[in-house]
């Protein structure tokens, strides 16, 4: 997740009923961008625009027929504003003079100060918005006497920047798209045909795709899908596969639960499942470009952001671990040419995303391959950017995750890491036993974990929505569980969290804690560490502190413990089991202080731009 320049949502239907449709897949897109919302929609062959600043619900109420007005093909937008106040007139379709083009747009045009520039001698520009260039852009090429499809290419070839965009022409039922490093999907129908920034939009439509390449066109009728590319000046017709997506709409759906969050963090129990039953076939893979990379001795970096970060760094640990092999992980966004350090043909690049959105994530990855390493990813969704562009792929098999904050693609992150490791481990004479027989219990671990921290996790945020900071600490695997701790409570609750590596917290940081500080300090099962833990507990009390301690038994003094799973299970599986309390906390902390977990200010689900 998270917000670059402009993360939004846009939909487009070309079929029966348009209007409706539009609306309710835009619904499922709100998690993209949630500040204003707008449709466009050919009654009877006329262009009948509805926008304003809000949510989807907003537009709703403010104009009810939207809901009722059918239509031949439509488009519509949720956005989230970057170039351009949030209001009414600049919430997308964003019309061209003669209001007879609508264009909605997500991404960033770079050059589009210049363009309005030029344009804005003959053009009546209208908004603050960059979109808005495209469809007097579009416009200019049509007077010039192009006819449509060349005239939005030229448009779009004109543009500098990152971008998915849809647009329609008034009385044309034909939907015209293009991409350039930001998400797009065509969905196929029955006699109608969709577009999306994301499957789980139209997965109430259908459940066949078609994935738009950067630098390809598209023109989608309720009968047909045309997709070309420009080599050169010269347009050439591209050959695309439809993709089936066995998700379902319930997948997408909050169900009996208040908020997305909520049901994905006790959605994980399945998922765990899931992963251990579906995701075997990608395991041959997977292990067979680990193998190959080990035997060389080349080097095995993972790249990832945020949560998968995080989930990266316990990747990390598993394969140093049990498969006594170094390996590195680096923050994508920092993977430059400052710690990138050499890298060819014998190293392999585990990139890590949920989304297979995340621009720096796709950046980072484009430099390593241009040094000759070889991509694996573990990835979320399919057909996304990331996976299309990597030579291996472990499908997690998550399903959707709308709620921003990552919890169950987390887990599955997780649980991937130790299916891979441990498997390829028992092929090469490695100690996993203590692993592999305690993996099919897995799920009733996670079960249990949620059943018995589910109460104390909502007790207690009554205590931590007072508190301005909050410490969370771990020392080996559980360091990352810190920090993924520290970050869901601070991204859903607003209120200051940091993890820390347990042992460095007399480094510095045991200055911020004083009388009544809460200390959540994430314990361990290995003798070694938890006899450094205690130390570590003593000095925080000895402060002052209040320690919340997350355990499997009752090993850390501790003025509040939460117990969970079963005592002494592997350290490898803590991660998975002491990352649930931490997710329930943030949830209900967040709830309590009136806060929307699934949608946090300033964030957004899939961050497409650097
Ligand atoms: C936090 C969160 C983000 C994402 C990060 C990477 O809850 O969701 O930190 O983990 O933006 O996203 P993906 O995994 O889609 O690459």
């Amino acid at each position: 997740m998270w917000r670059g320049s402009e993360m939004c949502g846009i939909v487009g239907v070309a079929g029966r009923d348009a209007a409706k449709k539009v609306i309710d897949s835009l619904k499922i897109l709100e998690y993209r961008g949630y500040d204003s919302a707008g449709i466009a929609v050919m009654l009877n062959g006329r262009m009948e625009v509805r926008k304003a600043a809000g949510t989807i619900e907003n537009l709703i109420s403010r104009y009810p027929e939207v809901l009722e007005m059918g239509g031949e093909l439509g488009i519509g937008h949720t956005r989230w504003a970057t170039h351009g106040r949030v209001s009414d007139s600049n919430a997308h379709p964003i019309l061209d003079c003669s209001g007879r083009i609508a264009v909605v747009h997500n991404g960033t045009i770079d050059n589009y100060m210049e363009i309005r520039e030029k344009l804005s001698i003959k053009h009546e520009f209208r908004t603050e918005t960059d979109t808005e260039v495209i469809a007097h852009l579009i416009e200019e090429m049509l007077s010039s006497g192009m006819g449509r499809l060349e005239a939005f290419i030229s448009a779009v070839s004109e543009l500098r920047g990152e971008y998915a965009v849809a647009c329609m022409f008034e009385g044309v039922n034909e939907l015209y798209l293009a991409r350039n490093k930001i998400p797009l999907v065509i969905g196929v129908g029955e006699g109608e045909n969709y577009c999306a920034s994301d499957v789980i939009a139209l997965l109430g439509l259908t459940n066949k795709f078609i994935y738009v390449d950067d630098g390809e066109f598209a023109r989608v009728s309720s009968r047909s899908v045309d997709v070309w590319r420009l080599e050169g000046e010269k347009l050439v017709p591209v050959e695309k596969r439809i993709n089936l997506v066995d998700w379902s709409p319930s997948m997408a759906s909050k169900g009996k639960y208040e908020h997305f969050m909520l049901k994905e963090i006790f959605e994980q129990e399945d998922v765990v499942r899931r992963i251990l039953a579906e995701s075997r076939r990608y395991i041959e893979g997977t292990i067979s470009m680990l193998n190959d990379t080990m035997r060389r001795g080349g080097r095995i970096l993972f790249l990832a952001a945020g949560t998968s970060y995080h989930a990266s760094m316990v990747g990390k640990y598993l394969l140093n671990s049990l498969l006594e092999y170094p390996s590195e992980v680096s923050i994508a966004s920092e993977f430059t040419r400052w710690n990138l350090g050499s890298l060819d043909g014998d190293d392999l690049v585990i990139a890590v995303s949920q989304s297979g959105e995340t621009a720096d994530v796709l950046m980072a990855v484009k430099s390593a391959r241009k040094k000759g390493a070889r991509i694996l990813s573990f990835v979320n969704v399919p057909g996304s950017t990331l996976s299309r562009e990597s030579d291996g792929v472990f499908f997690f098999s998550a399903g959707p995750e709308i709620g921003v904050a990552a919890t169950k693609t987390y887990v599955a992150e997780l649980v991937s890491f130790l299916m891979t490791f441990t498997e390829l481990g028992k092929r090469i004479g490695a100690r996993v036993d203590h692993v592999t027989e305690v993996l099919p219990r897995l799920p009733s671990l996670v079960a249990s974990c949620l059943e018995s921290s589910n109460r104390i996790a909502r007790d207690l945020s009554e205590a931590i929505k007072r508190e301005n900071s909050i410490f969370f600490m771990g020392r080996g695997i559980n360091y990352p569980t810190a920090l993924e701790g520290a970050l869901k409570m601070k991204e859903i609750s607003y209120i200051h969290a940091e993890g820390f590596p347990a042992g460095e917290y007399k480094h510095g940081p045991l200055a911020l804690i004083s009388e009544g500080t809460y200390s959540i300090v994430i314990g361990s099962n290995d003798p070694e560490i938890r006899d450094l833990l205690l130390s570590n507990v003593n000095e925080l009390r000895a402060r002052g502190s209040r320690v919340i301690s997350v355990e499997t038994g009752d090993h850390l003094p501790s003025d509040i413990r939460i117990k969970v799973a079963e005592d002494g299970i592997p350290e490898e599986f803590l991660p998975v089991v002491f990352v649930i309390p931490l997710q329930l906390l943030a949830y209900y902390t967040a709830v309590a202080l009136g806060r929307n977990p699934d949608k946090p200010r300033n964030l957004a689900k899939s961050v497409t731009v650097k």
